[in-house]
């Protein structure tokens, strides 16, 4: 899928449209945790917002059990998005949630829009939603969000995100504000529901590091590209792309080997989205850059039929010998 925000005018440009997706094509499955990587502003909540309708992708697809969720219409897609088939966790829950509304509103409020539930019964799913993330619902459930620690505002969000039992998740940072204990409580959450539920779960990073316990595949994301994807232990131990090897020198606890390679090759200064005309934008600073890497438009890490690591560089074979 390819995605644009609107732009107003300035001194220097005129108003139109910044693209800041570009090509991007992924797959998550049933039971499968997707982990989606890439530095700030490189177009991981773009993704999350356009995957659940929230924005509208220019071009491209959005499968979802047989049916483009592009293609819908504003109404069509307003009662899918009711159905709360698919659901989404806000990177910042203080801010997501309403400061006034207990905890037990709060993980119940999606229900009011799916129907045909009673009082009670929206009631007891939220009980039965906030005890499947660990919360007690008799002693929290009378809360507000501000007499909560980060970690339970994050299962509240959580209960909240699988109380119209989802089919597909996206989590935005579930773990970035959190401390380590927590981190590690709400990433096994996620792993824990994904089996009980037959969830497929889309959690977005901007630490590699922190996807490395339970994601079965990753997709790394620079500047709205997509530069290479695969299964998380593959793409860790034997990154093919420049960036992504970055990614993993700048995780100590990942790959130590790797920890040269900034001094190779520095990541770019900008941080605006990779313009559609440029051919690779590594290719001033790499060693492997010929021609075709200027010229040519870059290749697309699309998962070829059979091959389940892809990588959006004309030289991964020689990175890859490279990187070991
Ligand atoms: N509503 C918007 N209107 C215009 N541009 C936007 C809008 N939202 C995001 N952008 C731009 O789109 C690009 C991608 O932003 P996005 O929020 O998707 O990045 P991100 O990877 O989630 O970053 P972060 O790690 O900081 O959350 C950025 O260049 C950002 O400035
Ligand atoms: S080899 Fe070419 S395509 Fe690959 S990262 Fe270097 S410049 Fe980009
Ligand atoms: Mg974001």
């Amino acid at each position: 899928m390819s995605v644009s925000y609107g732009r107003r005018a300035t001194s220097l440009r005129r108003a139109g449209t910044t693209r800041v997706l570009s090509g991007v094509d992924l797959t998550v499955r049933t039971g499968e945790i997707l982990g989606i990587v890439g530095e700030t502003g490189s177009g991981k909540t773009t993704l999350a917002r356009a995957t659940v309708g929230l924005v509208r992708p220019e071009a491209g697809s959005i499968g979802f059990e047989g049916t483009d969720l592009v293609r819908l219409t504003r109404r069509e897609l307003r009662e899918f998005r009711r159905t709360g088939s698919v659901q989404f966790m806000f990177q910042d829950p203080l801010r997501s949630q309403d400061p006034e509304l207990t905890v037990r509103q709060t993980v119940a409020e999606p229900l009011a829009a799916v129907g045909a539930l009673t009082r009670r019964e929206r009631a007891e799913r939220a009980d039965e939603a906030l005890a499947l993330v660990g919360l007690d619902a008799e002693a929290l459930g009378s809360r507000i969000p501000g007499q909560l620690s980060g970690g339970q505002r994050q299962r509240v969000s959580l209960a909240r995100a699988i109380v119209t039992r989802p089919r597909l998740l996206l989590s935005d940072e579930p773990v970035s504000a959190l401390d380590a204990s927590n981190r590690n409580l709400v990433l096994s959450l996620l792993d824990r529901l994904r089996r009980e539920l037959g969830l497929a779960v889309v959690v977005i990073s901007h630490d590699l590091s922190s996807l490395a316990g339970i994601a079965d595949r990753v997709a790394v994301l620079y500047r709205g590209r997509l530069v290479e994807q695969g299964p998380i232990s593959e793409v860790l131990e034997h990154p093919r792309h420049p960036y992504t090897a970055l990614l993993t020198a700048s995780a100590p606890s990942v790959r130590r080997e790797h920890r040269l390679l900034p001094a190779q090759l520095s990541p770019a200064r900008s941080r605006e989205p990779w313009p559609d005309d440029e051919g690779c934008v590594f290719a001033p600073r790499c060693r492997f850059a010929g021609p075709e890497c200027r010229d040519e438009p870059r290749p697309a890490a699309v998962a070829e039929a059979g091959r389940s690591h892809s990588v959006a560089c004309h030289h991964a074979d020689r990175w890859r010998d490279l990187l070991g």
